[in-house]
């Protein structure tokens, strides 16, 4: 199989991943458990991944870094704690519904800062302009539909000058762009662990930067006397039993990625560009490509004569594994006008090879033509 759905899933991962996974199932329990070796290794690991994860995306205090089940549970947390009911929210036009469906039930007022596709500019000034009286900004560094990369930093500056909070949805970017949280001052950055930092399904983090609202209430191994949360960061958001084989496997996933980045990057690039070229050649195959620093190493494309997940399914009757449809982000599609078709998606991972690249190209024109 050619794997190129690395934006939902990054399905390769290191051995190194697989390996700590299966070590911590095998030696190790619960941190804040009990002080027997078992329990005392599991405190020991997840420390180190807090730790490892603080350093990479320059968080000046590990507790900051909280453990969360994905970056959809990451978010709701930030949402939650940062709005109200009949707040006014800025968000760009490119969130996924991870971040609009939590607006959406919280009754918040949403300002959608669209921009075009490919153009940072103009999202820059569509935040400009919707964000006095904002109570909150939310806004993705990456879409996960076009692997457009949003101008972040320049955002992340708007919200302090106007002493708005802002919200980072970094699903798409940790592991792939430089993020330096101390450098972006944002309230909270949310990821999954599952994606670029080639972590297992079921791991996320939250960078936090100040405390939060919990959303989930239980025990913590600390101050069990209290029937309130503790005030203190991790414990206030880590309720329950942490998920210690994924924790220790996105430990690695993180110590395998960081002195890799740029490099993985820059593949990831270069064969987006490859693949666009391929594509280019495919008469009927309407692209979403803009390259250079606007992209990262997912490709959107659709026709005008195969409907999106009909042409997915025979890709992957072909060996070619992609994601069709909307993608969770209607919002998205709404931007860049393919709300009505949705597109198919080709995500790159960091062990895509070339040859895999140029098959999937000659594989999908020869459907399109079909
Ligand atoms: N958000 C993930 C995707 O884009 C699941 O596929």
């Amino acid at each position: 199989m050619i794997y190129l759905d690395a934006a939902a899933t990054s399905f390769q991962k290191p051995v190194t991943v697989r390996r700590a996974v299966l070590d911590a199932m095998t030696r190790m329990t619960s941190p804040g458990r009990g002080s027997h070796p078992t329990a005392s290794r599991a405190a020991a690991c997840v420390y180190a991944c807090r730790d490892r994860a603080a350093h990479f995306f320059g968080v000046a205090e590990p507790q900051n870094v909280v453990f969360t089940f994905n970056a959809t549970h990451a978010l709701n947390i930030a949402i939650r704690t940062l709005v109200s009911p009949w707040d006014n929210v800025v968000i760009s036009g490119y969130e996924h519904n991870a971040v609009t469906r939590p607006l959406a039930a919280l009754g918040a007022k949403v300002r959608v800062a669209s921009g075009r596709l490919f153009d940072q500019e103009s999202v820059l000034e569509d935040f400009r302009r919707l964000l006095p009286g904002a109570k909150c900004a939310v806004c993705t560094h990456v879409s996960n539909v076009f692997g457009f990369v949003l101008p972040i930093r320049e955002i992340a500056a708007l919200c302090r000058e106007r002493g708005v909070p802002l919200i980072v949805d970094a699903s798409q970017s940790a592991g792939v762009l430089d993020l330096d949280f101390s450098d972006l001052g944002a309230a909270f950055v949310a990821m999954p662990g599952h994606k670029g930092l080639l972590g297992p399904q079921g791991t996320g983090l939250l960078l936090c930067g100040g405390s939060a609202e919990p959303i989930l209430f239980g025990g913590t191994g600390s101050q069990s006397i209290d029937q309130t949360m503790p005030e203190d960061l991790p414990d206030r958001l880590e309720a329950g039993t942490h998920n210690v084989p994924g924790i220790a496997g996105l430990g690695e996933g993180i110590r395998y990625v960081a002195p890799r980045m740029t490099a993985i990057r820059a593949q990831e690039r270069a064969l987006t560009a490859l693949l666009a070229e391929r594509l280019r050649g495919c008469e009927d195959l309407e692209l979403f490509y803009a390259g250079g620093e606007t992209q990262t190493g997912v490709l959107s494309v659709r026709s005008a004569r195969h409907n999106c997940e009909t042409l997915a399914e025979e890709l992957a009757q072909n060996g070619v594994a992609v994601r069709a449809g909307l993608h969770c982000a209607p919002f998205a599609h709404r931007s860049a006008g393919t709300l009505e078709t949705g597109t198919v998606r080709l995500s790159l991972s960091p062990f895509t090879t070339q040859r895999e690249t140029e098959r999937a190209a000659e594989i999908l024109c020869r459907l399109v033509r079909a």
